[in-house]
């Protein structure tokens, strides 16, 4: 590990406090954090917007450099809740170390956050999945070769060895179950291995993630997850499932079949969401 990693963390802690203070003017009390994915941003018009802020005007925080992603944070109303929802995140392929990736989530708990709602696009890989599922994330496999909390722990924050036995809280996954099956909505349930990209994974790639447990393969969630159970807040994360990654029938994939297949998936997945934020 190298020396500035070891100093740097009284230098990040600052910068999470600088962002934190420049929101909490705009903040209220004890919201719930929403963190949006690729292709995902529509959720975004179901709240009712007090006010946004633009990432780039925001000290300290990344700016996505993701075409698809907006990147505004969104102070309003959701199903009558206060929310904080982030519509453009950031990504290890981006090039940015996984503390930067992870700052927002630092920010959304300086801000008083104590539950994160986290969507993704994802390519599925269980068999019996279909491009177009919305998939409930039961567990993670990190496989990123980062980890957000590398580097001298800020303990005030959290404990140098989280615990991950439920990082993806039983009693919020309970609740999204319900809320599918109220809305009728076939909701899978798997586990998710998070890879760095940018490309998508070969026919022998996608053959051993398979092998090694995993339902979902995708590029983001599990940094943000184990910050915020680093720092005690509760997770719970849907993906979209946008392409099919069966290693004996693939097929070649782009951003574009991604992003459709996001879109037209997106209203079982605000559905989801919102349903959960009413019941917290
Ligand atoms: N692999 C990795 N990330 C992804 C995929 C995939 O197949 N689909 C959407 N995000």
């Amino acid at each position: 590990m190298s020396q500035e990693s070891l100093t740097s963390v009284d230098e990040y802690v600052r910068q999470v406090s600088e962002a934190a203070a420049y929101l909490s003017t705009r903040s209220i009390s004890s919201p719930i954090g929403i963190i949006l994915g690729t292709g995902l941003g529509r959720l975004a018009d179901e709240i009712d917007a007090v006010t946004s802020v633009d990432y780039e005007d925001i000290p300290n925080f990344p700016v996505s450099t993701v075409e698809t992603h907006h990147g505004k944070l969104i102070f309003g109303k959701l199903a009558g809740k206060d929310v904080i929802a982030l519509q453009g995140r950031f990504h290890l392929y981006e090039g940015y170390s996984a503390r930067q990736i992870t700052l927002p989530v630092r920010v959304m708990r300086e801000l008083g956050v104590e539950t994160i709602l986290v969507s993704n696009a994802a390519g599925g890989m269980n068999p019996v999945y279909r491009r177009g599922d919305v998939m409930l994330i039961s567990d993670h496999i990190n496989l990123q070769g980062v980890n957000p909390l590398a580097g001298q722990n800020h303990d005030p924050w959290g404990p140098r060895f989280p615990d991950m036995s439920d990082p993806y809280a039983e009693e919020l996954r309970q609740i999204a179950r319900e809320v599918a099956r109220e809305a009728k909505i076939y909701l899978q349930e798997g586990v998710y291995v998070a890879v760095t990209g940018p490309n998508l994974e070969t026919r022998a790639e996608y053959r051993f993630l398979r092998g090694i447990g995993a339902d979902a393969v995708g590029m983001s969630t599990v940094p943000e997850v184990i910050v915020a159970n680093h720092s005690g807040a509760k997770c719970v994360a849907v993906s979209v499932i946008t392409d099919e990654c069966f290693p004996d029938a693939l097929e070649p994939v782009s951003i574009e079949d991604v992003l459709a297949a996001a879109g037209e998936a997106e209203p079982k997945l605000t559905t989801i969401m919102k349903g959960i934020v009413a019941r917290l």
